[in-house]
């Protein structure tokens, strides 16, 4: 694939955090879609950013972001943005948020690039070229058994609604693993699994754009993600589960568990 594409996805997933790095600290809550689901000016900002970026270079390509709905044109490419990935992290002042920019060729995930602006690490992935965080390719780890693994999650926005039925998988992780954290971006969780730094991560009702590009990262950098039931994973899925590949059966089990006990 021409190195446009991905040059273009780091260049914007930059460009983004410049902003968010700027206005970080001041930045306030702006609206709420739903009960919890915070939007806030740079948000938007960000977004205008890396759409104009991307239109500007590729007028004919689609685009699914999350803050502004664009009608389809039809086209075969299609650019899918987080434009920030942690809101509520960011607007609390606590620097731990993401970029996150894929782009889907036919339906398959060809590239993504995510970036940490508080850290200055930028991640990104090709289709069959591995997975690199700022140049230098990343692998995930080698750990084997899911007590001595190191998993992430996060909680949808309904928690309010449904919180038994996501704590029961936090239950059972918990007792069954090392130590979980929950980051508060998928993006991010998905990135550090890629590069070994956490083993699992499971979360339930994800968008495409907080997974299109992280999970390219994983499966590039040695990783394997599937739905709860061990199935291929879509972007558009509900659910998913990604891994360094040695605990995946592990951690499906755990599942199945949680499953069979409802
Ligand atoms: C959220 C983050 C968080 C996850 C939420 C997402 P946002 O994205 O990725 O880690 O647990 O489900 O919605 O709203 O900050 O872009
Ligand atoms: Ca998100
Ligand atoms: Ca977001």
């Amino acid at each position: 694939m021409d190195e446009r594409y991905i040059k273009l996805a780091m260049a914007a997933a930059r460009a983004a955090g410049r902003i968010q790095m700027e206005h970080f600290g001041h930045s306030h809550l702006m609206e709420l879609k739903g009960d919890f689901n915070p939007v806030t000016e740079v948000d938007r900002l960000s977004e205008k950013t890396i759409v104009k970026m991307i239109l500007d270079a590729f007028p004919d390509h689609d685009i699914l972001t999350e803050e502004t709905p664009f009608e389809g044109k039809g086209s075969s490419w299609k650019w899918i943005v987080d434009p920030l990935d942690g809101t509520t992290n960011y607007f609390h002042g606590f620097p731990f948020f993401s970029v996150s920019i894929g782009l889907e060729v036919d339906g398959e995930v060809k590239l993504g690039a995510v970036y940490i602006p508080p850290l200055d690490e930028l991640f990104h992935a090709e289709k069959g070229k591995g997975a690199f965080l700022n140049g230098n390719r990343i692998s995930v780890s080698g750990t084997g058994d899911l007590n001595r693994s190191f998993l992430c999650t996060g909680f949808p926005y309904d928690v309010r609604e449904h919180v038994d039925h996501y704590l029961k998988y936090f239950k059972n992780f918990i007792v069954r693993s090392f130590a979980i954290r929950r980051p508060g971006s998928a993006a991010i969780d998905l990135s550090y699994l890629a590069a070994g730094r956490f083993d699992g991560f499971w979360e339930l009702k994800l968008q495409p754009w907080d997974v299109a590009a992280g999970s390219l990262m994983v499966t590039e950098a040695g990783g394997k993600v599937t739905d709860f039931n061990g199935g291929p994973f879509r972007i558009y899925s509900k659910e998913i589960l990604a891994t360094n590949g040695l605990i995946h059966q592990q951690m499906l089990e755990v599942i199945r568990n949680v499953q069979g006990n409802q």
